[in-house]
């Protein structure tokens, strides 16, 4: 039986890093000041998030979220041997697209150098937070049913452009940073159920959609964006907005549900499970989820503190950032679950 495998891993994430205690003193260019433009401090952050740092790219113009996906892409073609003129199909997976349209996937098949030669399947998902999951879901069934042999999947995201340094934009704009993770996967002939990709599952609740969204334009006025981009005091279209409590309650209870039905339709329990992964938007979720779901606590790997909310790359970052200290290792079993703006959520069982 065909059955997809990992095949690689790879993430990046830009080289700046900003401390919580840089915060208030960042302009919109994310220079920083002498004046507190932000009323916010490290205590409020960490104690409320576990958030102490984030990764910002160079504010130069010249990085966009594909450069972030390329290379975390070319990490994991590394990673697992193949060629990028290999891939037949990209699954790219952000909330912070370079451009509306194209999609970014067919801006990294370009960056790779593999647009003309290999006219690769390209598809853009917009699933946000839980873009990995649903992306993987994708994957997992084109793998099986031998559309696709060589699945680039990608998390990507450029976060620091489109956020609001103010006291205004605080409750968001503390929590998220850039970054990129990326994985390889392709088919292998195996009977052994518990091997590769072992379950996906991926649900929505679009009665949350204005719970957490960034809008930039609304396709329904004209003129469709009623705002001056130059004026960021006032404009509160080019800013996400979020309720943060009902965004936190929905994640919890999101994320336990998911995770305890991964477990219940594979009939594994949390010893088969080498890693818990939870999406990285709060850390106070993620204990929460731990508690609720019973989850043993040293199974859990968390990279909120260093790199904040990465929105879709938050699960392959994680589990790379993991790998790379030597904790996780190839063979090992992980439990992913994820939540975000929608609402979306799901849960993924996994073989590395
Ligand atoms: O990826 C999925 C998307 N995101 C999430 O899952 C995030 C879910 N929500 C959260 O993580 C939390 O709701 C937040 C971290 C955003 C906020 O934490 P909270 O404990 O729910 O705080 P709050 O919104 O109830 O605000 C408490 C106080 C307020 O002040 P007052 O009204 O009590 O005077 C806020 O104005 O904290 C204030 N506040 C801040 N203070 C300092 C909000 N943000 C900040 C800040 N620094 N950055």
């Amino acid at each position: 039986m065909i059955r997809t495998q990992v095949l690689g891993l790879g993430s990046y994430v830009p080289e700046r890093v900003v401390k919580n205690e840089e915060i208030p003193f960042l302009d919109d260019k994310h220079v920083r000041g002498d004046v507190v433009r932000t009323e916010t401090d490290d205590a409020w952050i960490y104690k409320r998030t576990g958030i102490r740092e984030r990764r910002y790219v160079p504010n130069d113009g010249n990085t966009a979220t594909s450069d972030l996906a390329l290379e975390a892409s070319k990490r994991a073609l590394a990673d697992a041997g193949v060629d990028a003129g290999e891939i037949d199909c990209i699954i790219l997976g952000t909330l912070s697209p370079d451009f509306h349209f194209p999609g970014t996937a067919v801006l990294v098949q370009k960056k790779l150098g593999i647009a003309e030669k290999t006219n690769c399947a390209c598809f853009d998902i917009r699933q946000q937070c839980s873009a990995f999951v649903y992306g993987l879901q994708m994957a997992d069934a084109f793998v099986r049913t031998g559309m696709y042999k060589r699945i680039l999947l990608i998390g990507a995201e450029l976060h620091s452009h489109s956020l609001d340094f103010s006291t205004r934009g605080r409750d968001v704009m503390v929590l998220f940073g850039d970054g990129a993770g990326a994985m390889v996967l392709g088919p292998s002939e195996s009977d052994d159920p518990r091997s590769g990709v072992m379950y996906t599952a991926a649900h929505a609740d679009g009665t949350g959609a204005l719970d957490l969204y960034l809008k930039i334009f609304e396709i329904n006025k004209l003129p469709y964006i009623d705002y001056n981009p130059t004026d960021r005091e006032t404009n509160q279209l080019m800013y996400p907005h979020m309720d943060g409590k009902r965004v936190f309650l929905h994640a919890v209870r999101g994320m336990v549900m998911a995770s305890q039905a991964a477990l219940a339709k594979t009939g594994l329990s949390w010893d088969d499970i080498t890693w818990f992964v939870p999406h990285q938007a709060n850390l106070r979720i993620n204990e929460k989820v731990v508690e609720v779901a019973k989850i043993p606590p040293e199974k859990v790997l968390n990279t909120i503190e260093w790199y904040g909310n990465t929105t879709a790359a938050t699960v392959p970052l994680t589990i790379d950032y993991w790998r790379q200290q030597g904790k996780v290792k190839r063979g090992d079993r992980i439990l992913a679950a994820v939540f975000g703006s929608g609402f979306t959520w799901g849960a993924s069982i996994f073989t590395l």
